[in-house]
């Protein structure tokens, strides 16, 4: 049963789609978790610290974040494995022989492989800036992620990289929504038209929310 879901074309959508769901789940709560820097750095930073004490007193310290981080980089791995394997097959069924150039893949679809890639790109440059503080622009300061936000957009790269980032989040959100109720089997013919409203209000809205952020910062809303 394992086998055919990972062999299988339809088997790899399905892949792509749940895990896809859960990064989304992930990234709604992440956005709105960014909007209370709007309230300053006490509600922020509470926010932060919430992040390591969730479950509590069930769970031990930090369990709770390190379940969800477990689960995200498996959703990571999957999605991008099956999609790497069905670019590979797409390109291996194609007939052998074309008279011109090889026709190129559609917009969507090269939309969402370069988006992909920059995605993943983004979140390692994300991780070691805000997470890690390897790369952070200021000093970092561990427990203090408010100043460390306002630090990253304190530099014109800092708020280009997220900003691009951002805006092919929001595009890969749209076309991958669709893509997973279609793989799901959740559209028909009245249901279609709601769905693809859905997709472009949770691509227009996480965008929004997330480059709030830094635009907050560049005018000194947030300092
Ligand atoms: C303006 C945009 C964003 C801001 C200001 C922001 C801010 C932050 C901060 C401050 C942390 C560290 C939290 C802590 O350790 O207390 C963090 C972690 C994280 N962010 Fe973001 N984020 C943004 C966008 C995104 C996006 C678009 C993604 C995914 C594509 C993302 C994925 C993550 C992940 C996976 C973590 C690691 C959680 C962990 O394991 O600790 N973030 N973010």
């Amino acid at each position: 049963m394992t086998r055919t879901l990972w062999d299988s074309t339809v088997g790899k959508k399905t892949i792509m789609a749940v895990s896809g769901l859960i990064m989304l789940g992930y990234l709604v709560a992440h956005m709105v978790g960014n909007l209370k820097i709007f309230f300053g750095p006490g509600e922020y930073n509470r926010y932060g610290h919430w992040l390591r004490t969730m479950g509590e007193p069930v769970l031990h310290y930090s369990w709770g974040l390190w379940i969800v981080r477990v689960v995200l980089v498996a959703a990571v791995v999957l999605h991008g494995v099956s999609a790497y394997q069905l670019s590979r097959r797409d390109i291996r069924a194609r007939p052998a022989k074309y008279v011109h150039k090889r026709p190129r893949a559609s917009y969507a679809t090269r939309t969402m492989r370069w988006g992909g890639v920059i995605l993943a790109l983004f979140i390692l440059w994300h991780l070691l800036d805000l997470t890690t503080g390897t790369v952070h622009s200021g000093g970092f300061q561990e427990g203090h992620p408010y100043q460390n936000v306002v630090d990253t957009f304190s530099t014109w790269y800092g708020n280009v990289i997220y900003i691009v980032a951002m805006l092919a989040m929001g595009l890969h959100v749209q076309h991958g929504f669709w893509s997973a109720a279609q793989t799901l089997g959740v559209g028909n013919a009245t249901r279609d038209r709601v769905l693809k409203t859905l997709a472009n209000l949770l691509a227009v809205v996480l965008t929004a929310g997330f480059v709030s952020v830094p635009v907050a910062v560049m005018t000194g809303l947030v300092s």
